[in-house]
């Protein structure tokens, strides 16, 4: 299996290190020159697990990527290309070189957090070829090739269109076994669209609380006034999705909550992000439901200004 991962953040690093064990070749495409020089020299390291070498990765970065996506592409057709970077780094650059990267044969595995990436997604290639992950697995990058995996969670998998001929299904099947192979949980889905839902609903409330309040995940549920926050929050997003007639779990408020529980000492993404002045997913969770508001005509208050003390917080 060739895989390619696009975006070396936690998730992207955490992904590579472990999927190298069980792919034929692993190329890791990285947004600086800097960081593919620094991957080149040390491979990538899971704390306190493994260090996997360099020699284990073709270490390609996107500023250089015109010159080297010609020649990768008739030296390795992939069979999977992972994306695992911020909706707002989908653009039409990025898009160009992802259609003259792929052949017809590759499925492009979207990671996501929030909504909005799959609309860009499907002006490129067609859905047969698009795979949608949610995942809960909770990774910390602490440098350029230094990762931790901070929590075990379960990958939801399913494609973006919902009736799938059986060539699909297989494909399905095929990266589910090695992401089980790599150790990861993995459970399949017909309906990704409530998976994708659950989890914007989820991290409109964790993130920019926890990013805010400069907190860890776990801490949310210490006081009655941040549970206040956090219902406020959660109303909001379920009326978007109520006006949208998104079909939710009954019990997304406990699953929530669960989920501050599991991942109590962790730094959610968005508060990891700040802390490191780089730009957030405020855009394609709170961003996105702010301008589904306005459609539906609905008024989110809490939304609006959570959104934009996070919009300050990230130019600070
Ligand atoms: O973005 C994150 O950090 C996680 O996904 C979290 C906090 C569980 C919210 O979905």
């Amino acid at each position: 299996m060739h895989i390619a991962i696009v975006g070396a953040g936690s998730l992207g690093l955490l992904f590579a290190a472990k999927l190298s064990s069980v792919a034929t070749s692993i190329e890791v495409i990285t947004r600086t020159g800097m960081q593919a020089e620094v991957l080149r020299r040390e491979g990538i390291s899971i704390e306190k697990e493994e260090v996997v070498p360099a020699s284990k990765f073709t270490i390609v970065s996107y500023e250089d990527k015109e010159s080297k996506s010609g020649e990768e592409a008739v030296e390795s057709p992939l069979d999977f290309l992972l994306l695992t970077v911020k909706q707002t780094a989908i653009d039409d650059e990025l898009l160009s070189w992802i259609r003259n990267r792929i052949s017809k044969k590759t499925t492009v595995v979207c990671f996501q957090n929030g909504v909005g990436h799959e609309e860009k997604l499907l002006g490129c290639i067609h859905a047969d070829q698009l795979l949608l992950a949610v995942t809960t697995e909770g990774a910390k990058r602490s440098g350029a090739s230094k990762v931790a995996h901070t929590g075990r969670g379960t990958t939801d998998l399913g494609f973006s269109r919902d009736v799938l001929p059986k060539e699909q299904l297989n494909t399905q099947k095929i990266f589910a076994g090695l992401l089980e192979k790599a150790g990861f949980a993995v459970s399949l889905s017909k309906n990704m669209n409530t998976k994708v839902w659950s989890k914007l609903i989820i991290s409109s409330v964790i993130n920019p609380l926890t990013a805010i309040l400069q907190i860890q995940n776990g801490q949310l549920l210490h006081s009655s006034a941040s549970q206040e926050l956090m219902l406020d929050l959660y109303q909001e997003g379920m009326t978007v999705a109520k006006a949208k007639h998104i079909e939710l779990p009954d019990d997304l408020w406990e699953k929530l909550q669960l989920v501050c529980e599991k991942t109590a000492e962790n730094q959610s993404s968005m508060l990891q992000d700040l802390l490191h002045h780089r730009s957030t997913e405020i855009e394609s969770i709170n961003g996105s439901l702010l301008r589904m508001a306005e459609q539906l005509k609905l008024e989110l208050p809490v939304n609006r200004s959570i959104y934009r003390i996070v919009r300050v917080l990230e130019n600070k």
